[in-house]
């Protein structure tokens, strides 16, 4: 479980290497997760487990997402598991309302198999584990040093998963988790190539919020869902470095005929006070039968 810092290294932080970031244009922050900041009385825990519950119901149903596990029931376990997380982040990977959706999500989906592009420290991993314990997992990261949770049943591999044998899998029983910055257009087509129906999807943003979005990986699919009109390509700026999206993409032409249906869920900040997730459900058509 992730502590609080010690506190020989906080004063340190606060009296001498703070005030030195700070003039050297850094913040320097403990990477205390947002879940270890919570309600603690029985009613604003109730009111924001209820909140979020609602939200949860509501987007599940959107998708066509039935289950047979109570919302509520789900929302609250998950309270009572998160502080147990084994990872400590703040930055670069998701927070509570995140890590709940994706929880949730996984709970009613009930994949026997979960492809993950993405894994960084490794939380949303502990997140699939926790939601289907007996699933296979595999995860894909070309960079790995950082992990602070490695499941001990997942496969790891630094490939790109476009590239792995999935000849074995049987796409009925699969979701795949794509929180990687890689063209959320591209992965579509990947998955579609596959016969995967069932994706979730990260950092999914529109273009005029997709700035605030590191590593955008556009077309996301709110571009792939409302196409630009005319011929002005979305642009914007992130860290000094100029980004466009332009206006008639083939990768995005091609992405948008496979999606059957696609939903942003809630970002649930107002009702739960943490940082707004960014998690989006996509259902693909299933890929035509052989010789049909
Ligand atoms: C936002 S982090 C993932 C956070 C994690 N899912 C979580 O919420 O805790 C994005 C990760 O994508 C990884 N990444 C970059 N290119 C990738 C690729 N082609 N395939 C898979 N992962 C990739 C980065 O190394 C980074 O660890």
């Amino acid at each position: 479980m992730a502590g609080a810092p010690p506190v020989l290294l906080e004063r340190l932080r606060r009296r001498v290497l703070s005030p030195l970031f700070d003039r050297l244009g850094y913040d320097l922050v403990p990477a205390a997760p947002d879940w270890s900041h919570r309600p603690v009385s029985a009613r604003e825990v109730d009111r924001l487990l209820a909140a979020a519950a609602g939200h949860m119901a509501r987007d599940l149903s959107a998708c066509g997402i039935e289950t047979d596990e109570d919302v509520p029931a789900l929302v609250r376990r998950f309270w009572d598991l998160i502080p147990t997380a084994p990872v400590r982040q703040r930055r670069g990977g998701s927070g509570f309302n995140g890590a709940l959706q994706l929880y949730v999500a996984m709970c009613a989906l009930k994949p026997d198999i979960v492809i993950e592009s993405g894994v960084f420290r490794g939380l949303t991993t502990w997140v699939i584990r926790q939601a289907r314990p007996e699933a296979e997992i595999f995860c894909h990261d070309p960079d790995l040093s950082g992990l602070q949770y490695r499941d001990p049943g997942a496969r790891y591999s630094t490939a790109d998963w476009s590239g792995a044998d999935w000849s074995g899998i049987d796409p009925a029983r699969t979701v795949a988790f794509f929180d990687d910055h890689v063209a959320q257009g591209r992965r579509v087509i990947e998955a579609r190539a596959l016969g995967l129906t069932r994706l979730v999807f990260d950092d999914d943003a529109a273009g005029h919020r997709i700035h605030a979005h590191g590593g955008p990986a556009h077309p996301t699919i709110a571009m792939i869902r409302e196409p630009v009109e005319g011929a002005e390509p979305i642009r914007w700026r992130r860290n000094g470095r100029l980004f466009e999206q332009p206006a008639d993409d083939p990768v995005a032409r091609e992405a948008a005929a496979g999606i059957r249906l696609a939903h942003a869920f809630d970002d649930l900040h107002r009702a739960t006070g943490y940082s707004p997730a960014r998690l989006t459900y996509v259902a693909l058509h299933p890929l035509p039968e052989a010789g049909a």
